[in-house]
């Protein structure tokens, strides 16, 4: 018996939406832009230049791709200032429990983030070892709610769509993972995951029980 465990990184594994938050607002402060935490909610598993775009926007500001370009570097490099920070302290309650107990069932594990940092992260809190596979934003040209980094994860690790199980704390994510017709978890509110086939507050919510009946899921 096997499925496949797709995890997103940002909001499932680590919260960076804090660090993602400082460093967008510094950027925000310096163009003049002004930027909230209920906005940064909205850039959720949104890719780097979709965020810029967003910010821009909501800003109603026009600016060169030269500068483009040169504020996305920014954000980017005061952001590794931040990851640099993190260890195996800031991984979110029973996500290595989850890891390990899948891991003890032989189960195929991926990750499937729109980040191009993923590797870096990974490597901070020292989950690596945990992944048969990495599909990160440095190999996907269509971002979620397009299937393709889940699509690919389920290729990665040789397991039938229909045999892999997301992990999602943004509605773009769980869009993505109904499209591809996986098992949709999300982690978080409720509220705004009301797509999701199941949601949970975080992975301490999750029985071993229930992790079984994903492991035994339609096999
Ligand atoms: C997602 C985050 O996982 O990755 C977004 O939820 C972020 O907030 C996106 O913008 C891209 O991340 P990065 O690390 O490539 O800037
Ligand atoms: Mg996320």
């Amino acid at each position: 018996i096997m499925s496949g465990f797709i995890f997103d990184l940002d909001g499932v594994i680590v919260d960076t939406a804090k660090y993602h938050y400082q460093a967008w607002k510094q950027l925000a402060d310096k163009i003049g832009i002004e930027f909230s935490l209920e906005q940064n909610e909205q850039l959720k598993g949104v890719s780097r230049a979709d965020s810029l775009n967003k910010i821009l926007e909501w800003g109603q500001k026009t600016i060169s791709n030269e500068t483009f370009t040169a504020l996305m570097k920014e954000k980017n490099e005061q952001y590794l200032d931040f990851i640099a920070t993190m260890d195996d302290n800031e991984i979110l309650p029973d996500v290595s429990k989850v890891l390990n107990y899948l891991k003890t069932k032989k189960q195929k594990i991926a990750l499937g983030s729109a980040s191009k940092n993923a590797v870096q992260i990974l490597e901070k809190v020292k989950l690596t070892h945990y992944f048969d596979a990495i599909v990160d934003g440095n190999q996907v040209t269509n971002a979620k709610p397009n299937p393709e980094v889940f699509l690919n994860a389920a290729k990665q690790i040789n397991v039938q769509p229909e045999h892999c199980i997301v992990f999602e704390d943004s509605l773009a994510g769980i869009q993505a993972a109904n499209i591809a017709n996986m098992v949709s978890i999300g982690i978080g509110d409720a509220s705004i995951l009301a797509e999701a086939d199941y949601v949970f507050k975080d992975f301490s919510e999750m029985s071993l029980e229930f992790i079984d009946k994903l492991i035994n899921l339609k096999n």
